[in-house]
């Protein structure tokens, strides 16, 4: 076995009722909270509700800031950074799905570091973050349990990671009835956004050990819960099977990183609108049977766990999910391709693709789409 190392700092609490049982547990972190949310699904699922009243049980002042939005800017990081600076904030409560649990992270930074955006990407900030607690209200991001914080850049037109071991939240606290709410396709969005993690971490150049344990029992459980999903929503275990395979999967990018699917799935997302574990969807097939070139055996550890059969019967599942084709011009493609192609992402698929290489995976999408 090659040698490794395996950091995850973050303590994870499991389980319905987990944050309103837990308020001793954030008295240990700070005096007072900002708790960054989006506009809905904090407050549909329950989880604002619990959160104030663990904070109210821990005796801990609070302020709401309530405007990330989806693909969350620099901006919008920056604002909460400065709502935590006037309220006095030692901690980030982050609640929603992936969006607000970037920008609590990227504003835990801003709320005691004053940096250009690209010292921000660079890590370049001096003073320690406020500590985050991560209580995600979807299952796909992992983002609970990771050391990054993708937010959108308007200047460089796409997403951008913020990474630092420092970013890894001090807890999280997972209940999958903050997910009971959550639509059909947002579900099946999300848990693919998971399975693409797994199977992006399990492929990439960067896999190790740990990662690919964690990642083949993610790809088992969303390969069983999506393909229950066109008979109707998740019921209880459903959903904990679907939020556990997201921290799973959390857990191996944490590690392994992701690959040039995300990357390319991010230019679906900033020009296209496209929703970001569809974009992930679309790009799988066709990214696989990239992959397939160089690591045959794990595309096939892949299929077996995910238990549809072969990467044509994995694309008529993912086409039945994912509906709607997406048309890109080839001035789009040249230009996607061209950027993915110099991306980190790019630089740990196996094999490395080259810019023709990347025009091809988007040309799969077109096919499975149409
Ligand atoms: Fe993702």
């Amino acid at each position: 076995m090659k040698k490794f190392n395996y950091y995850m700092p973050t303590k994870v609490f499991w389980g319905r009722e987990c944050v309103k049982q837990n308020g001793d547990a954030l008295r240990s972190i700070g005096k007072r909270a900002l708790v960054v949310t989006g506009k809905r699904s904090a407050r549909a699922s329950g989880a604002l509700d619990d959160i104030a009243a663990a904070l109210g049980s821990a005796a801990i002042p609070f302020a709401l800031f309530d405007a990330v939005e989806p693909n969350p800017s620099i901006a919008t990081a920056r604002a909460a950074g400065e709502a935590a600076r006037s309220f006095g904030a030692e901690m980030i409560v982050a609640a929603g799905g992936g969006s607000p649990l970037d920008a609590g992270k990227a504003a835990a930074v801003l709320a005691c570091n004053d940096c250009a955006d690209d010292d921000l990407f660079r890590g370049g900030f001096s003073t320690p973050p406020l500590p985050v607690v991560a209580v995600p209200t979807t299952a796909g991001t992992g983002s609970e349990v990771t050391p990054y914080s993708i937010l959108t850049d308007p200047a460089k037109k796409t997403k951008r990671n913020l990474k630092s071991e420092r970013l890894f939240p001090v807890m999280a606290f997972l209940n999958s009835r903050y997910t009971d709410s959550v639509p059909p396709e947002v579900t099946a969005h999300t848990a693919i956004d998971a399975l693409t993690h797994a199977v992006e971490g399990y492929c990439s150049s960067r896999s190790m050990p740990v990662a690919d344990a964690l990642a083949l029992r993610s790809i088992e459980l969303v390969g069983t819960e999506l393909a229950k999903l066109p008979r109707g929503a998740p019921g209880a275990e459903g959903r904990d099977n679907l939020l556990f395979a997201s921290l799973l999967a959390g857990c191996v990018i944490a590690q392994t990183g992701t690959t040039v699917l995300h990357a390319m799935g991010y230019h679906l997302t900033f020009f296209h609108g496209v929703e970001h574990g569809r974009a992930n969807g679309l790009l799988l097939a066709p990214y696989l049977r990239h992959v397939m070139a160089g690591r045959p055996d794990r595309i096939t550890a892949v299929l077996a766990s995910l238990g549809w059969g072969d990467l044509s019967a994995l694309e008529t599942m993912l086409r039945a999910l994912l509906k709607g084709a997406i048309a890109l011009s080839p001035g789009e493609v040249e230009e996607y391709s061209r950027v993915a192609s110099e991306t980190a992402g790019a630089a740990s698929t196996i094999p490395r693709p080259g810019v023709d290489d990347i025009k091809s995976i988007y040309a799969g999408i077109l096919r499975a789409g149409s």
